[in-house]
């Protein structure tokens, strides 16, 4: 890419993460933007000013060397100094001084992205730190999306449907070959740092679902009694389930002797032939046991979505090397729900499994863990300070989820009872039983 491409890129992106932090914060109120809808989440003004001081950190104090903008917020907006529950008692900046924040910031950032060589220092190198500070918009933009959806209240975002899925009918499973593989990415540009480095890693044959678990197969799973069923649940999983009362996905609700579920603001029928989505790991777990299956490891995912067989090589995204478009994949809050199950034929990986990327984020056994020779880069806080703690991890972004913050190799982590984020899951097992 010459350089006058790589400013455009990056120029584009931003201006594409900034469109969509502008239409989830344009579309309440002021009083809506200081609330805390759920202890879980920040309110939405904490997350938008919170993307401005990330970006004036990195990008404007850092990378351009100016002087500090802001310094005397860093440390409201410092993830680390308080948690969600506290934030909405914060002197925070007012919902106009926040939007006064983060386009002032970023007219300086353009300033610093026309002048700084894009070359020379690691940094900068193939706008490596601007493209970290998109993704972290982006980040918080699906975090702002699952704020929208705890929120009460009428519904304030619409958007088209996904396309339906093809009629013919598709394989439950795919054999994935056992082998080498190799996994994490060293030449990805505006891979994070838990993403590097490239690693072989051996992994043994198994069978993989060919889309993620429905709502049908799961309701299948309720109507059999499983979340009154200790036999599918792992020990903590079946402490939680009794602590929290788990009867269903969360939104969904009894009305009469059918489910429904409320969607941003809206209450409507559970559609039987899309993914899951808004369920735990335990959850995920304890389906999984009861269909006869577990659920997939990390290596096991990400083979799936990467290795093309006929070369033996390990791909960007299921379908090659192209960033995705619109025919791929569910990304981009386009649609505000998952496509139903089979959708997307051109995302396909080789080997046939459909939806790895978009729709909805996939619950995976393995627990964060770096890879082999893992730097810190540039800043501990992003990956090493979670690393070995009680997370499981998640792969392949939803519906909510920007083209810019997902890819192959690209892990997401969350604590294994978190139900608001857009995840839910496919089964896996070893031998095919019937
Ligand atoms: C990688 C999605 C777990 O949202 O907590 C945002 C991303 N890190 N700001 C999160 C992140 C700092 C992170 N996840
Ligand atoms: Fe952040």
């Amino acid at each position: 890419m010459t350089t006058f491409d790589l400013r455009s890129t990056i120029a584009e992106a931003l201006g594409r993460s900034r469109d969509r932090s502008t239409l989830l914060t344009d579309a309440v109120d002021d009083d809506d933007l200081v609330r805390q809808h759920s202890k879980l989440m920040s309110p939405l003004v904490w997350d938008l000013a919170h993307i401005g001081n990330q970006e004036e950190l990195w990008l404007v104090r850092d990378v351009g060397g100016r002087e500090p903008v802001r310094q005397d917020i860093d440390e409201l907006y410092d993830a680390f100094q308080h948690p969600r529950a506290q934030r909405p008692a914060l002197p925070l900046l007012n919902p106009g001084e926040a939007r006064a924040y983060v386009r002032e910031v970023r007219d300086k950032v353009f300033d610093v992205l026309d002048r700084t060589p894009l070359e020379g220092r690691e940094l900068v190198d193939n706008g490596f730190a601007f493209g970290m500070i998109v993704q972290h918009e982006q980040q918080h933009d699906e975090t702002m999306l699952a704020t929208h959806q705890l929120r009460k209240g009428a519904p304030v975002l619409h958007a088209p449907n996904p396309p339906a899925a093809p009629a013919a009918p598709l394989p439950a499973e795919v054999f994935v070959p056992g082998g080498p593989f190799q996994m994490g990415t060293t030449i990805e540009p505006w891979a994070l740092d838990n993403e590097r480095p490239a690693h072989q890693v051996h992994v043994d044959s198994y069978w993989i679902d060919t889309t993620p678990v429905s709502n049908g197969r799961y309701l299948a799973f309720i109507d059999a009694g499983g979340y009154d069923d200790p036999r599918w649940w792992s020990e903590r999983g079946w402490a939680y389930r009794n602590e929290a009362n788990l009867v269903a996905p969360r939104f969904w609700q009894r009305d009469g002797d059918h489910w429904v579920r409320t969607r941003f603001g809206a209450v409507e029928p559970i559609p039987l032939d899309e993914p899951v989505v808004h369920v735990c790991y335990f959850e995920a777990e304890a389906y999984a046991a009861w269909a006869g299956k577990r659920l997939p490891t990390e290596p096991e995912w990400e083979k799936a979505a990467r290795f093309d067989p006929a070369t033996g090589r390990s791909r960007r995204y299921p379908w090659g090397d192209e960033d995705p478009t619109p025919e791929h994949a569910n990304l981009g809050q386009r649609h505000l729900r998952p496509a139903p199950v089979g959708a997307y034929p051109a995302g396909e990986s080789p080997l046939g499994v459909r939806q790895l990327i978009g729709d909805v984020w996939e619950w995976l056994a393995s627990d964060f863990q770096p890879y082999p020779d893992f730097r810190a880069f540039p800043y501990k806080e992003y990956s090493e300070v979670f690393f070995g703690g009680d997370y499981r991890m998640l792969r392949g972004g939803s519906f909510g989820t920007d083209k810019a913050a997902v890819r192959g190799t690209f892990r997401n982590w969350d604590h294994p009872i978190r139900r608001q984020i857009f995840a839910g899951f496919r089964c896996a097992r070893d031998h095919r039983q019937d």
